[in-house]
Order: C-alpha cells, then structure tokens, then sequence
C-alpha cells in the first residue's frame, strides 16, 4: 500500500536497529532457510525481562525441526552467538528465557547517544520532502447551513491528519467539498427571493431558518424519499418518488426554476449564490480560526468546482460500460452487491455521488496524489463503498506512474449528549458549533482564573487579558483533545466538565505538562542544551524510551490514519515525564553533570510535547 511509505527508518528506533542485527544474525547463523524469518522483535511487556523480547526461536525451531534438531532455546542461543559486534557493543549480554525468548537490555550509553541524536529540530521525524502526496477531504459544511457538532468532527479530524502527513513532508491537498450546488440551495435561494430578502444583509441564522422553511414544505415526500433511500429500494422507485417529490408544491417548482437558472449562469442569481456561500464562508473560518484549524478560501473544492465536469464524468462510465440505464436513470453496478451507484437521474440530472467521482478523479488524476483520505460521517459508509468502486473499476485510481493510488474513508462516529442520543439542544435542535464553541471558552477561562487566584499560581499576578487568552486555548483544547483522543470510528459523550478537568487523559492536562515543564526551565535559566545525557534511573529510562518513540509514533498515526495515537502518545509521556519529575531531582540536589543531563530531558520533552500538541493544532501556553 502506498500508505506505508510514511514509514521508513529511523536512526533513533531501536527496535529497528535490533531488528536489523538480529536479521543478520539470523542469516549468519541458519543461512537462506532463515531468510525470510521476522526476529519479531517487541517491546518487553515487563521491565524486569529488559528493555526488548525477540520471540523468534519457538516458531523457527518448528518449521525447522527435521533439518535442525534443536529446541527452541538451543536456535535463540545459535542465533544471539551471531549477532552483529555493533549490536552487542549496545546491548547488555542477552538472556535465554522460559521457553525461548531472547531478553534484551540495551546499554544506557545506547539509549543516550539515540537520544542525543533525536535532538534536533526535526526531531528525528522523517522528511519526504513533498515526494509524497496526499488530499485530505475535511469540513465539506453545507451552504446555507450553520456548522454544528458532526463538522466539528470533519474539520479537525482532517485538519490533524493534514498536520500529520504535512510534519512528515508529504505534499497535503485539503480539499473543503462544500454542499454549495444542486437543489437544496436553490431551494434557499428561491425561498429568500420569493420574501424578498435583501441578500446583502443576511445572516447565517437567516440562511438557516430559510434552509429549513425550505425543506420542510416538501417534507411529506421527502420522509418517503429518505425512507426509499435508506432501504435501498433501487433507483427505481427512487426515481418515482422523486417525481412525486418534484411535484409537491410550488415552492418546488420555484426552487427547480432557479437551479435551472443558477446551473445556467443567469448572472443575478449567481450573484445571489455567491453571496450564501460568502455569508456561510465568513462564520466558517471565523470558526476555523478558533479552532486553530487550516482552512482558508483556497482549500475551496465544493460540489459547484466539478460542475463542468459532470456530463464527461457520466459519459466515461457510459463509454466504458459501466454505466447501464435503469429505468431512465444510469447506474454503475457492482458484482458483489445489489445496491448499485445512481449516477444520473432520469430527468439527466446527476447527484451528490456523481461529483464525488469528478471530485476523485480530480484528486488523482490532476492533483496527482497517491492517497486521499475522507474525513466523513460514517453513516456515509455506504457511499464511499460506492463512490471508490467506481472509481477503481474505471480505472481513475492509476496514476501517471502507473503506481495506484488509495481512496479511503475515514468514518468518524457521532457525539453523543449525557443521554447517549445524539447531541442536542433542549429543545431538541442541534447544537451549533459556535454555540458549543463559546462555553468551551467560558469554562477554560473560569478554570484560569480560578487557578490564578491561588497564590504562588505560575499564573498569579497576569493581566485579565492574559488569563483570558490562556483560559480560550485550554478551553478549545479541551475540546479538539477529547475528540482527537477517541478512536476515530466511535461515538463519544461530549461531556465539558470531564474535558477540561486538569487531570486525566485531557488537553489541558497535556498543556499543563508542557508548562510545568517550562517552569521548571525558566527556573533553572539554562536547558542543558548540549550537556551529555545519562541515563542512570529507571525513570529516566522509561522517559528516554518515550521520546525515542516520537518519530514512530507519527509515522503510525498517519499510517493508521488515527489522531488518537498522538494523543496516547502525549498522554503516556506527560504520565512518564512526572514519573521522572517526582524521583528524579532536576534543581537541586543534584551533581552538575546530573542536573544539565536532566534539564536536557526536561527541554527535549518540552518540545516533543509542544510539536505533538502542534499537530493536533492545541496551543502550549508557556503558563497556566
Ligand atoms: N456536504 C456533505 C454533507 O454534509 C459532506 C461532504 C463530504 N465530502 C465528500 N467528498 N462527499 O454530507
């Protein structure tokens, strides 16, 4: 897959190195017939077994058994008697255990001199300078429509997976598929030009209420439809009670008038267009803003960018004999299901998923990228299934290099109310971002302020202004951090007080740990910059592990796909780092060769953190 070259390797991975020594060895000691063996080499579940397990003896001494006549131990033994001296000269003598395991303890020399090399600017995270190219489609709000909960999802979700693949170089596309064409808006446009709305001072909750006055004068029909929709009747009767649909009312009939002349180019009602998509716009990326996410008028690629490109979309299924009438309608059939891909109503005009495969094909095919990512609702499952065998089948995944690109959904689930239902106000309305958005801010700067009132605070003494700006990033991390943290594809209770509570899995107690951190650095006045490091405590070796780990952390998050390996990263080496903090004296106390090698790790997991945190867009106040 093309995903996995975000993973090469890294000079600071260990098991790495070990796995390369024990490759070696491997050969060196059962020649070819071992070629193909996996050291299987695993981070020791117990520290008491070292520091890595090598769990490869067992399985070889198996498969191996009539030619070799050695137990498993005799084969780890073998093969360790023929590790590499580089690896040995790392490495504490290895130990035979149990039935076969090889324990290995690493020299803290080693586990220094790896560290040493991390740090540096990159971090030891690997650059493929923009030889890698990936689209990310992320936010994808509806004209017309206010943001709420399920686009938070989508904005950062991508936004992190963008961060992600732009800290390891690759070239990011973010494409925002606003819902800025067909029916829906014209029938807004319509509704706000039969009331005579002056366009040029509407405002998103004006656009809303029109949206929603709109859909509900067909609404009979469209529970049918959506029932239709949902049970897969077939294009069919889809067709049908569309035409039934279209009938209703004359409400309708206005609004198909209009698409009619918006798809036409009448200039006065793409002017009016324009101006929804401006009022929508604005309130986005005043939210993006907040949110710290990259969103900007250029990662534009709504459903109206591909509207030339639909009819030859259409036509290359046809032409390929993918696409067969049904009915009137076209649709692209697949072998393994019955629900197939209605591509073209049978009034000839196309649909959301007809975009979508312009849209895919752009990607590829003219963006060039080798892997694009949907950030999408999982209830749009179904479609994407759709949507990528399509594309697979008419071959638009292939690039110019012949290599194919990968199209993937990242399906997020939904956020819940204390209730377990899907978030809503109490009057059963959803909630909007914004809404959410600002309590966050309000229970940040509470949190702030409150803390800043005790005395000997860090923060004791700042201005309101100052408190306030803090209270607002741990306010919004609190809440990018809960989502970020989940497995991508579950639902989660959204609950404030849990999210921005200072201890526990959470955003602020992961700033927290960064600004304790400078704390203790601005104390010190020095960060060791260049001292040698030693590596002599335990705690200082779980430490030092933890941010050896860093690269590989990234390059695992993107490979997956999942922001929530970053933050289990941040989580477990905020926990290390006051681990070290507590048993290990930094200040005082200490020798001189000490302290300079501890302020080192204090100032190398400061910035591991910070950079982590970055890639999740979550500010590290130097505060709190
Ligand atoms: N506007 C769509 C919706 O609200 C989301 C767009 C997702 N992206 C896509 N390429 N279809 O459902």
């Amino acid at each position: 897959m093309s995903q996995n070259s975000a993973r090469t390797p890294r000079i600071n991975d260990l098991a790495n190195r070990i796995d390369v020594g024990f490759r070696e060895a491997l050969l060196a000691a059962m020649g070819e017939s071992a070629a193909t063996t996996d050291p299987s080499i695993k981070v020791a579940a117990n520290p008491k077994f070292g520091d890595f397990q090598a769990n490869f003896a067992m399985g070889l001494a198996k498969s191996l058994a009539t030619t070799l006549g050695k137990n498993p131990r005799e084969v780890a033994q073998l093969v360790v008697d023929h590790l590499p001296q580089s690896l040995r000269d790392l490495c504490e003598p290895m130990e035979i255990a149990g039935p076969g395991f090889v324990n290995i303890r690493l020299k803290p020399e080693f586990i220094a001199v790896a560290l040493t090399e991390m740090d540096i600017p990159s971090l030891g995270v690997s650059d493929a300078q923009g030889t890698h190219s990936v689209a990310v489609d992320l936010c994808g709000v509806n004209v017309a429509k206010q943001m709420h909960v399920g686009h938070l999802r989508a904005t950062i979700i991508g936004d992190t997976i963008s961060r992600l693949y732009e800290r390891l170089g690759w070239k990011v596309f973010r494409q925002n598929h606003l819902g800025d064409w067909g029916l829906p808006i014209a029938m807004t446009l319509a509704a706000l030009r039969r009331a005579k709305t002056d366009i040029n001072r509407v405002t998103l909750d004006d656009l809303n209420t029109a949206y929603r006055n709109a859909q509900m004068q067909g609404r009979d029909d469209e529970a049918g439809l959506a029932a239709a929709r949902a049970t897969h009747v077939g294009p069919h009767r889809i067709a049908e009670l569309e035409a039934q649909h279209d009938g209703a009312s004359a409400a309708l009939s206005d609004a198909h008038d209009t698409l009619r002349r918006l798809q036409s180019g009448d200039t006065a009602i793409v002017a009016d267009w324009q101006k929804l998509i401006d009022v929508t716009m604005r309130e986005v990326y005043e939210t993006a803003q907040i949110l710290r996410v990259d969103l900007k008028p250029e990662h534009n690629r709504g459903e109206s960018f591909f509207r030339d490109r639909l009819v030859s979309t259409v036509d290359a299924f046809v032409s390929a004999n993918l696409a067969v009438r049904d009915d009137g309608a076209l649709v692209v059939r697949f072998a393994d299901r019955e629900r197939p891909l209605l591509i073209q109503k049978s009034d000839g005009t196309s649909l959301y998923a007809t975009t979508d495969l312009a849209a895919a094909r752009y990607r590829i095919q003219d963006l060039g990228a080798e892997l694009v990512v949907y950030c999408v609702d999982a209830r749009q499952r179904d479609h994407f299934r759709d949507v990528f065998d399509a594309v697979r089948l008419i071959g638009w995944t292939k690039r110019s290099d012949d290599s194919q690109a990968s199209l993937v959904h990242v399906p997020f689930g939904a956020v819940l109310g204390a209730d377990k239902r899907p978030l809503k106000t109490r009057s059963g309305e959803n909630f909007t971002l914004k809404a959410l958005l600002d309590e966050a801010v309000a229970r940040g700067r509470r949190e702030v302020r409150s803390r800043a009132a005790v005395p000997d605070a860090p923060t004791s003494g700042m201005s309101g202004a100052e408190l306030d700006a803090i209270g607002e990033a741990v306010g919004i991390a609190a809440i990018k951090y809960a989502d970020l943290s989940c497995d991508v594809g579950r639902d989660y209770v959204f609950d404030l007080d849990r999210m921005v509570s200072f201890e526990g899995d959470t955003g602020p107690y992961a700033q927290y740990a960064h600004a304790r951190i400078s704390g203790i650095l601005a104390k010190a006045g020095a960060n060791g910059a260049t001292s040698p490091i030693i590596i002599g405590a335990p705690e200082e070796r779980a430490l030092a592990f933890n941010l050896l780990r860093y690269p590989s952390a990234i390059e695992d998050a993107a490979v997956q796909l999942a922001p929530n390996r970053i933050a289990a990263f941040i989580y477990e080496l905020a926990n290390t780092f006051n681990a070290f903090y507590q048993s290990c004296p930094v200040l005082r106390g200490v020798d001189d060769a000490t302290r300079c090698s501890r302020l080192r790790l204090c100032d190398l997991t400061r910035r591991v953190l910070a950079d982590a945190l970055s890639i999740m867009a979550i500010s590290a106040p130097a505060r709190m």
